[in-house]
């Protein structure tokens, strides 16, 4: 396994639309996600996409830590290869999102508050689940990867685009002046 180089913007193949992955089980496909997982993991991120990578494939990461799902058990490393996402709502959710293509920044986007989506795993099996939330949100922004978009164009108001580092400075100088 090895941890990849990931992909910043401004690199032509974050904007590229994916390509079906013909064979979930191939022996390229299983050390790519080997190394996408250790990857993510070095990044210290939740969610990956190929293209992130430089792989040019309908396949996604993902992992939530217990306490950040809404039914409070987290969600466990997921392959999704091939996803379908369907809205199940009209409601949408504004919330801060990062990306480990665009390191440092951070911005409030819309996403729908549930959704159902499909995919295969790496055994071939179907996935379907239906999510909402943080999982919700991070399945969507996994999946918009492999349409060749990052969160900054899905953003209806840039007002909200900061530094990251600058906003846990703002939290600290808030929390120092309730004390
Ligand atoms: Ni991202």
């Amino acid at each position: 396994m090895a941890v990849l180089d990931i992909a910043l913007m401004g690199d032509p193949i974050l904007a590229c639309e994916a390509l079906p992955v013909e064979d979930p089980g191939d022996g390229a496909v299983v050390r790519l996600v080997a190394d996408m997982v250790e990857t993510m993991l070095a990044a210290g991120g939740v969610g990956l996409a190929a293209p992130q990578v430089r792989h040019r494939a309908r396949l996604v990461i993902f992992q939530l830590p217990p306490g950040r799902s809404a039914d409070g058990r987290g969600v466990p490393l997921t392959v999704l290869i091939n996803p379908r996402i369907e809205p199940l709502t009209d409601d949408m959710d504004p919330a801060y999102e990062a990306c480990l293509s665009v390191p440092g920044l951070t911005g409030v986007v819309p996403r729908w508050r549930r959704i159902g989506y499909r995919a295969w795993d790496l055994d071939g099996r179907l996935v379907e689940r239906e999510a909402e939330g943080l999982h919700a949100r991070v399945v969507q922004h996994e999946c918009d990867h492999l349409s060749g978009l990052l969160y900054l164009s899905r953003m209806q108001d840039l007002s909200s685009l900061a530094m990251t580092a600058e906003l846990h400075r703002q939290a600290a100088l808030r929390a120092k002046e309730n004390t």
